[in-house]
């Protein structure tokens, strides 16, 4: 096993069989000590944080199996925090997708001239870069093409997917009260034939979301999402 990567909340290793595993840490996002799904620091270390990210995207990615939908998930184990996938081929340096049904966060701070906190957005995709030093800055379709990051074939299908995806998070979400305003997913080119799947994880910190108009945080989340 040889380390390939070391995120800020994930690290990555090489396995022998060629497949890839998630070391899931107990660091999470945020700025000064608050978490913050959106930031690009690590903010705060909580015990335990890990396991209950992991449990959350093994519960999600598990549906999404069901109902057919690619992913990189081959399998969890919860008491090591580690997750087995297959490995892809991110687009350009690593690409971001959010569907939004609700107006927060850098949206929110970057059409205030235009939106209020909270107004409903239809689930409307974005694709920010992941690129830290620029503040991940979003991109358009066009951009995308013209950088050579991805076809235009490929973003209508990542797009589609996106949105197929919030929807079945948002539904099982709904089950518990709770509403989804936003998501962030990650999708890469997986095998030889280099098909289109979600990757990376679906944990709390990937998402916002609120009941009875307040907001949860990642760990109580999980929490009333998966301890009946
Ligand atoms: N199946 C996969 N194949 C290849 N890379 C993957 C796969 N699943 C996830 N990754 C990558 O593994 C890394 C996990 O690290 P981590 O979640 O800590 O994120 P990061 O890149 O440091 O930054 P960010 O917090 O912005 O997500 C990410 O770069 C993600 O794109
Ligand atoms: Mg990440």
């Amino acid at each position: 096993m040889r380390r390939i990567y070391t995120g800020k909340t994930k690290d990555v290793c090489a396995l022998d069989d060629g497949n890839y595993l998630l070391k899931f840490k107990d660091d999470v996002t945020g700025e000064n000590g608050v978490f913050d799904p959106g930031a690009n620091t690590v903010g705060l270390t909580i015990e335990g944080a890990g396991r209950a990210g992991l449990r959350l995207t093994k519960h999600f990615l598990e549906i999404l199996e069901e109902k057919g939908i690619p992913t990189h998930y081959i399998d969890a184990n919860v008491e090591e925090a580690t997750m087995t996938v297959k490995p892809a081929e991110v687009f350009g340096n690593g690409l971001e997708v959010i569907c939004r049904y609700r107006a927060v966060g850098s949206f929110l701070r970057r059409y205030g001239m235009y939106d209020k906190e909270g107004q409903p957005l239809d689930a409307f995709v974005e694709f920010p870069l992941k690129d830290d030093s620029r503040q991940d800055p979003p991109i358009t379709e066009d951009a995308l093409v013209v950088l050579g990051i991805m076809s235009s074939e490929e973003y209508r299908e990542v797009k589609n997917l996106a949105r197929k995806i919030g929807a079945i998070i948002k539904e099982e979400l709904a089950k518990k009260g709770i509403e989804l305003y936003d998501i962030k997913f990650e999708f890469g080119r997986v095998g030889e034939d280099r098909k289109i799947a979600l990757i990376d994880e679906i944990s709390g910190g990937n998402m916002r979301a609120y009941k009875d108009g307040k907001y949860i945080e990642p760990l109580m989340l999980e929490k009333l999402i998966l301890d009946a």
